[in-house]
């Protein structure tokens, strides 16, 4: 049997992956990690910086190669991973041969109301077509990388929604699910 051991939350920016990670790990008595933190923290770099002054290739790579400093750690460990680090072949085989993957699935309603007024994703930051709001221009945005990412997304060991539900609530409610699966 593969080992399983460490829990990697995945999905979309604002599904809840570091509030409920936390909430979980806590639980769990497990540790938590964000991986956008370790990369800043490596870098010296907030995610914005990096995306703007080394450009998006360089994020993914340090993605990669951050995950896997972090799974060489003994201890088990809930992984957040950032919204886009699933589109890598590699990151999903590590998911895969690490632990149980978690996809935290979200309306898109609710993405656009958890993100309308955040300004620190730089992959949601489009410049508004002429028609458009600036709101409506994150809205698209968003559509378009949800759409473009949703079957990698699934592929998933476990879908949760966390769709109207608090952090606690979709915390307990995967720790009840892990449970019955060990
Ligand atoms: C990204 C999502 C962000 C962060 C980076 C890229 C993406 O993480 O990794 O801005 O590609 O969707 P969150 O999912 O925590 O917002």
């Amino acid at each position: 049997m593969k080992p399983r051991r460490h829990i990697f939350l995945l999905g979309f920016s604002g599904s809840g992956k570091s509030t409920l990670g936390r909430v979980l790990a806590a639980k769990l008595g497990y540790r938590f990690v964000d991986l956008d933190g370790i990369i800043e923290e490596y870098a010296r770099q907030s995610v914005a910086e990096i995306f703007a002054k080394r450009g998006e290739t360089a994020f993914r790579r340090l993605e990669k190669t951050q995950l896997k400093r972090v799974l060489g750690s003994t201890r088990t460990q809930v992984i957040a991973l950032g919204g886009g680090a699933f589109e890598s072949a590699d990151i999903r085989k590590m998911a895969r041969n690490n632990g149980v993957a978690i996809f935290l699935s979200c309306s898109q309603r609710e993405l656009y109301r958890r993100l309308r007024n955040v300004g620190n994703r730089p992959l949601l930051e489009v410049k508004p077509r002429p028609y458009e709001t600036p709101t409506q221009a994150k809205m698209r945005r968003i559509r378009h990388l949800f759409k473009k990412r949703l079957a990698n997304y699934r592929v998933a060991d476990l879908i949760v929604s966390t769709t109207g539900k608090s952090a606690a609530q979709s915390a307990g409610q995967l720790a009840r699910l892990l449970k019955n699966m060990s």
